[in-house]
């Protein structure tokens, strides 16, 4: 069997495939109320009957300001729980696993009149304005924001949290000695705030349900962070209490001379080290939809779960096609099987 559908299990949760849908904003509550509507429902459930074996949504923000743009989801009030449940409740009842992705933009929030930062230092662009500095006393308030999201989503019955911690959002943002210039606790110990959202996260969480963290591998800015401080930063959030790394890199900046590599699995070699540095289970992302190569991601050990995030946008039915041409017989719904 193909090692891509084999299933994979860490505590309670147990996946009938290797497959994740990266989490991907949609930019589609019109109503800008943070909550998810029929698009959102039709987009995520539509990954479900394609295959997928865990589905997670897209940065789900703790506080509005914390929200790229107002077309944004959000989770920072208990009215926001009835509509995810509705998605939650459809993705399982196709046979996918569903998480979400909790995050606050911090400095990139574009619409926020003030965005929060933990240094008043302003994302390069247009469309940004230079953030406020989070008092000492805020910071642990935002700990506690996550917190509250994080019971939120599991009200919803998600079955698994993720926390964005990479591409140059607020987690990210704490950890990254280019974007935090602190005094206080927070700034000394470059990894604190990330911690303590973790532990308070975690905290809110049936036990035996799964925690996972995203994070940006090494930076791309002249000046930027590499893997050897990332792997430092994943040891801290597995101590923690982080279940899976999820390994991604770059957002912080404009690149310099650090570039992006933009060929196939070329984030994988990043997931390959966290893994062996901290025997923590990974997943890999970045143009891993070549099923060949997919498998061969599982099947090497370089990572347990492989992330397709724009290749599932292409086509919703990638596992389905994955599995055909890995030479698997595709689970398909029943509805569709004379097609197949
Ligand atoms: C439309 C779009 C929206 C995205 N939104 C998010 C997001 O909400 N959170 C996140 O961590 N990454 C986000 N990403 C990054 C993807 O999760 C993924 O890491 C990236 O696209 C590389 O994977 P791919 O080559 O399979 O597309 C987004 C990517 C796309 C294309």
């Amino acid at each position: 069997m193909a090692h891509l559908f084999t299933p994979y299990s860490i505590w309670n949760l147990e996946l009938k495939n290797r497959i994740v849908m990266a989490p991907m904003c949609q930019y589609s509550v019109t109503a800008k109320d943070g909550k998810p509507n029929d698009w959102h429902f039709t987009h995520y459930t539509s990954r479900a009957v394609g295959g997928v074996g865990l589905i997670i949504v897209e940065m789900t923000d703790v506080e509005p300001d914390g929200r790229i743009t107002d077309y944004d989801l959000g989770l920072w009030s208990d009215d926001h729980i009835p509509p995810f449940q509705r998605i939650v409740d459809a993705c399982h009842a196709h046979g996918a696993k569903i998480g979400i992705q909790i995050a606050h933009a911090g400095r990139k929030a574009e619409d926020a009149p003030v965005p929060v930062a933990p240094s008043p230092i302003r994302f390069d662009g247009p469309q940004y304005k230079t953030p406020r500095e989070l008092s000492t006393d805020e910071v642990k308030q935002m700990v506690e924001k996550f917190a509250a999201a994080a019971r939120r989503a599991v009200k919803a019955g998600f079955d698994v949290i993720e926390l964005h911690g990479a591409h140059g959002y607020l987690i990210h943002q704490f950890h990254s000695p280019l974007t935090n210039r602190r005094k206080d606790a927070y700034g000394e110990d470059l990894a604190l705030f990330g911690v303590e959202v973790i532990q308070a996260v975690k905290a809110e969480m049936p036990s035996g349900m799964p925690l996972f963290v995203r994070v940006s591998a090494v930076e791309y800015a002249d000046g930027g962070y590499d893997l050897d401080h990332a792997i430092e930063i994943c040891r801290r959030y597995r101590d923690a209490g982080a279940d899976v790394i999820h390994v991604s890199s770059g957002g912080e900046g404009p690149p310099g001379a650090r570039r992006p590599g933009n060929f196939p699995g070329f984030q994988v070699p990043y997931a390959r080290r966290i893994k062996d540095a901290l025997q923590v289970p990974v997943i890999a992302v970045g143009m891993l939809d070549h099923p060949a190569l997919a498998e061969s991601v599982v099947a090497n050990g370089d990572a347990d779960l492989v992330a397709i995030a724009r290749g599932l946008l292409r086509d919703p039915y990638w596992p389905i096609h994955a599995a055909i041409s890995l030479g698997e017989k595709p689970q398909v719904p029943v509805q569709y099987q004379r097609a197949f």
